[in-house]
């Protein structure tokens, strides 16, 4: 009778409160919660701790073969989710153990790592972010999250949204660079890429935010390395992106490797319940990066295994990566009451939630279909936008006269054409690290690609050096070849397993003997061009000095040479900008462009100052830095007021010129500095962009607005909100060369 009352009294309540929409919200949420609680109400213990426990499947050299133990675990129930199985007819496969032969029949979750592409591959996410074009980049992963939808996945592993500031460190290749603020934008469009509208939806997927947190400022570069800093650093720097894939619907989470303030991400309370659950209200799931619950031993922060999986329950991790962890110990955990069963009915819910919001309980075949894996599998749309975001994402570091004259785009008069490197007529380093199912039969190399685009010219093609180890044989080859041609084009850089995971580099220079090639190509006196193709920023000084054309190409995927041809013949006038600084040399690092300004900041004149004795503090090129084949000009920079309120807004206005004899586009970014904080402030921060097409001789006149709201920072004492003083606005096509302008913030 009691519960009855209460039920009414319940919906009189919800009639009472105006407007459909609340009744209607409440009743969605009430029907999966329904749903959900009365699946738990059914599950043995053992069955809820398999749902919160995911494994790889197998693979032998053939394909994917489902290993004897996991088609068990599915069986008992003892494994819920799995990763690393694709195709529709594997995964149905192993969704049919699940809903049709196990006791509750529920349906397996498909994860896998989806960064920049399924089959058709994208560029890196590193060079994605140098076309600073948000809605192309949410169009990458929407296309991504169809092609793997297609192929019976609902959950990928990405986007990685690291900020991260040491090249040495072989992930930047998956992140969007140094900034929190291009960072955030760019984490929340590739979240809204691959969940689209609905998660029901049959071509999207679940994204999942990581590494949480700052994994990307580990102490030397090294991989799963220490990371520790302020907590103002990690709220200011670190944090943003994961908080707006957060707010942009992240649907789950992973816990880093690393760890942060003396504990593991894995078992953190501070970063998996604080800020994620109570700060930031996140109800998603949180699963751990692999076997990382595990590896709390080796942190020295669990006495074994079964302490970790105490500490990663009660810190908030829902699934277990791999580890077994949870498989083996938690049953125990409660018999010993050392966890409660709530705890665990609290991630149980949180991963049925998840499988409901998929629509897999509606239908566990949703994903498969094996017409839509064909359909949507190499598509036409697919290979075309793997052109456009490959050439948008190309970015011109040099261009500069050799013997009179500019190099590129290439001059119809270069009838023989040198084309040498190791990643010249490559396929399988086009596809740059976590190439997921990229099949490399379909890339386009730079060879084929430039053979399209220049069929009238002879091209000269020679491997010259592999991208590893001491072979000099293809030198005499490569020097030949150059000495008959009119121009080189030398592709050059590192393959796709020299960055990524577990690839840190301490020596940043081009691997193997490729310096040696490159200097004795650039000896033969013939025009250079050369194809930087690298994970992450190189160390390229004499590159810098020495030859008059670089196109910093990174791993553009599938159309790669497509891309890189159209860029050399001007087809496409490049347009992307740095997100993540070259440095000069190692012993800068870390170089990144919003430093402090120290309390002797550089003087050339005083030797007193802060400097190094033989290298610039300025990195070798900048963040936000790009050229194109044309130039643009910016004048008549104006701000609306000289003082604005916390209320008010300021608008910030400059015309931009193209100057040049070539339509292109130009990335107009505005930053701003502090000049007096209750804690020290950078000596430049963006605040806003806008990257736009302009015809030559053609003048736009560019707005922005700021208010007091984009002003904010952790202050002394932690709190986030903007201080009254003086302000320096800036807005350039670089963050060195900007034109300059000053306002005040009054109360
Ligand atoms: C790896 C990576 C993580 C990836 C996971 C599953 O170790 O750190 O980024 O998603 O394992 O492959």
């Amino acid at each position: 009778m009691k519960s009855k009352l209460l039920r009414i009294s319940v919906l009189i309540l919800l009639y009472v409160i105006p407007g459909i929409s609340c009744t209607k919200r409440v009743e969605i949420d009430r029907t999966r919660e329904k749903f959900v609680n009365s699946l738990l109400s059914k599950m043995t213990l053992e069955e809820k701790i398999g749902q919160m426990t995911l494994y790889t499947s197998g693979w032998d050299v053939t394909g994917p073969v489902l290993n004897a133990s996991y088609r068990k675990d599915i069986l008992t129930g003892r494994c819920g989710n799995l990763f690393n199985a694709h195709t529709v007819s594997y995964n149905r496969e192993l969704q049919k153990i699940a809903v049709e032969n196990t006791r509750l029949k529920i349906p397996l979750l498909f994860g896998y790592d989806v960064i920049h592409g399924y089959k058709t591959i994208f560029p890196v996410p590193l060079a994605e972010a140098c076309s600073w074009d948000l809605e192309l980049i949410e169009k990458s992963a929407r296309l991504a999250a169809k092609e793997a939808a297609s192929a019976g996945l609902n959950w990928t592993f990405a986007p990685m949204v690291d900020i991260a500031r040491d090249p040495r460190w072989g992930r930047v290749t998956e992140g969007a660079g140094e900034d929190p603020y291009l960072g955030g934008l760019i984490a929340a469009a590739r979240t809204r890429g691959f969940q689209g509208d609905s998660l029901s939806d049959p071509l999207t997927l679940a994204a999942c935010v990581k590494h949480f947190a700052a994994y990307g400022a580990a102490e030397g570069g090294r991989d799963y390395g220490t990371v520790d800093m302020s907590e103002r650093t990690l709220r200011e720097v670190y944090l943003p992106p994961y908080h707006a894939a957060v707010k942009a619907g992240a649907a789950t989470v992973m816990s880093s490797f690393n760890e942060l303030f003396g504990s593991p991400a894995t078992g953190s309370r501070f970063l998996l319940y604080q800020v994620l659950r109570k700060e930031w209200g996140f109800h998603g799931l949180v699963v751990t990066d692999y076997t990382s619950i595990n590896e709390m031993v080796n942190h020295g922060y669990s006495m074994d295994e079964k302490q970790a999986g105490e500490q990663a329950l009660t810190a908030g991790v829902d699934m277990d990566m791999q580890g077994g962890v949870y498989q083996n110990y938690l049953v125990q955990l409660v018999k010993e009451g050392k966890i409660t069963e709530s705890l665990i009915d609290q991630a149980v819910i949180r991963v049925l939630n998840l499988k409901y919001d998929l629509g897999l309980f509606d239908d566990p075949y949703r994903y498969l279909d094996d017409q839509r894996e064909k359909d949507n599998t190499f598509s036409i749309e697919m290979m075309a936008h793997s052109l456009d975001i490959a050439q948008k994402s190309i970015v011109l570091l040099r261009n500069e006269p050799f013997n009179g004259a500019r190099q590129l785009p290439l001059s119809p008069a270069v009838r023989r054409i040198a084309l040498i490197g190791p990643l010249a007529d490559n396929r399988i380093d086009m596809l740059g690290t976590w190439h997921a199912a990229g099949d490399e039969t379909h890339v386009v190399t730079v060879l084929e690609g430039l053979k399209k685009a220049v069929s009238e010219s002879q091209i000269i093609y020679t491997k010259g050096c592999e991208t590893f180890g001491e072979d000099r044989a293809g030198f005499a080859n490569a020097i030949r070849a150059a000495s008959n041609a009119d121009l080189v084009i030398l592709a050059i850089g590192e393959n796709y397993g020299q960055s990524g995971e577990a690839a840190s580099r301490s020596i940043l220079g081009l691997p193997g003997v490729q310096q040696e090639l490159l200097e004795k190509i650039v000896a033969t006196g013939k025009p250079v061009v050369v194809l930087l193709m690298a994970g992450r920023p190189l160390v390229i000084p004499w590159m810098a000095q020495h030859v008059p054309a670089i196109l910093n190409t990174s791993h553009l995927g599938t159309r790669a040479g497509d891309a890189i041809a159209d860029v050399l013949t001007g087809k496409y006038n490049p347009s992307g900008k740095l997100t993540m600084s070259f440095p000069q040399n190692e012993g800068q690092i870390p170089v990144y462009y919003s430093m402090k300004n120290t309390g002797r900041p550089l003087d050339p004149a005083n030797k007193y100052t802060s400097k190094y004795l033989d290298i610039p503090n300025e990195p070798l090129y900048e963040f936000g830095y790009g050229l194109s084949y044309t130039s643009f000009k910016y004048s008549d920079l104006k701000l609306s007021s000289k003082q604005i309120s916390m209320a008010d807004t300021l608008t910030v206005t400059v015309e931009v010129t193209n100057t040049g004899f070539a339509a292109g586009e130009e990335v107009v970014q505005l930053y701003i500095r502090d000049l007096v904080g209750s804690v020290t402030r950078p000596v430049k921060e963006l605040k806003g962009f806008k990257k736009l097409m302009l015809q030559d001789g053609e003048t736009l006149s560019v707005k922005f607005t700021l208010s007091a709201g984009d002003l904010r920072f952790y202050t002394a004492d932690l709190t986030y909100a903007a201080e009254p003083g003086k302000f320096r606005v800036m807005v350039g096509g670089s963050s060195v060369k900007c034109l300059e302008g000053g306002f005040e913030l009054v109360k």
